[in-house]
């Protein structure tokens, strides 16, 4: 899919990749894009700069992306594509247990990283697919297919996120539905502020702009995966060619980050 005179909603527009996103997308001449962010200035103040609408919603709510959904498609009509992108990480680390994170934030990062892509979809599907086309873009993480060392949470989340996904591509993909996840490792965004030295960031750290390059071409060749960051294919297929052999790589990969 070319972005090119698209109607495109962005969660979590207001910061980081989001923001880059919808920059790009209207550099690259789409017709309506939709900026929204729990930040309610931020998503206007990005609104402004594209010539875009900016709108305040927490995508823990299902009612919140209903009424985006709707104002988008008053102001713009159909939604051609859907970037559900929003995230949180606490990055307060496991206290060295993999159970240690309160059951509220545990919590929290279900209502964000997972429902609000349920509710994103259940919102926009019933016209996509009425119509025979639409998009579906979900901003996962490259901790979703392989896993955040220090964070039992933001893995569990990412990989469930990527789950639904594949579910969505399984389900509606003969009715004309397109989905990517998009899966980068390190970004140098606010959330990444204070981790720059993970093992996350071991291969690197891009710049927003360059994950909205990859998202442009994942998009243009309508892949699934879309990894900004390549070696993560081949983490993947040691993975699964040998899955002991990786947890043993990946412990010692957290030993020596906790050294
Ligand atoms: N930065 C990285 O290294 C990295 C790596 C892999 C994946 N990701 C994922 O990329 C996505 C974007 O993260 P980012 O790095 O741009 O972070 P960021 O903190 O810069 O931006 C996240 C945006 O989401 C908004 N947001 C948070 N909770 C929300 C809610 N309930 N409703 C609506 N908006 C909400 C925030 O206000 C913020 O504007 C997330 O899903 C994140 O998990 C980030």
């Amino acid at each position: 899919m070319r972005v090119q005179d698209k109607v495109i909603v962005v969660t979590g527009g207001a910061s980081g990749i989001g923001k880059a996103l919808c920059k790009r997308f209207a550099q690259e001449g789409a017709r309506g894009v939709v900026v929204a962010d729990l930040n309610e200035k931020g998503a206007l103040a990005v609104a402004d700069r594209i010539g875009g609408l900016g709108m305040k919603c927490d995508v823990s709510v299902e009612a919140d992306l209903l009424h985006v959904v709707e104002r988008t498609e008053k102001h713009y009509g159909p939604i051609d594509l859907l970037c559900s992108n929003a995230g949180i990480f606490f990055g307060d680390g496991e206290g060295g247990m993999a159970t240690s994170l309160s059951n509220d934030r545990w919590q929290r990062m279900w209502e964000v990283n997972v429902r609000a892509h349920i509710y994103g979809a259940r919102a926009v599907l019933p016209s996509m697919i009425e119509r025979g086309e639409g998009y579906l873009l979900q901003t996962a993480s490259a901790a979703g297919l392989l896993n955040q060392i220090g964070d039992a949470a933001y893995s569990t989340t990412k990989h469930a996120a990527i789950g639904f996904a594949e579910s969505l591509a399984i389900t509606h993909g003969d009715q004309g539905i397109k989905v990517s996840v998009l899966c980068p490792q390190g970004v140098a965004t606010p959330m990444l502020d204070g981790w720059e030295s993970s093992p996350q960031a071991g291969d690197g750290v891009l710049q927003p702009e360059e994950v909205a390059e990859s998202v442009i071409r994942g998009l243009e060749a309508e892949r699934f995966l879309i990894l900004p960051h390549p070696q993560v294919r081949t983490y993947m297929e040691r993975k699964v060619s040998d899955y002991d052999r990786w947890l043993g790589g990946m412990r010692r990969l957290r030993r020596k980050f906790s050294e």
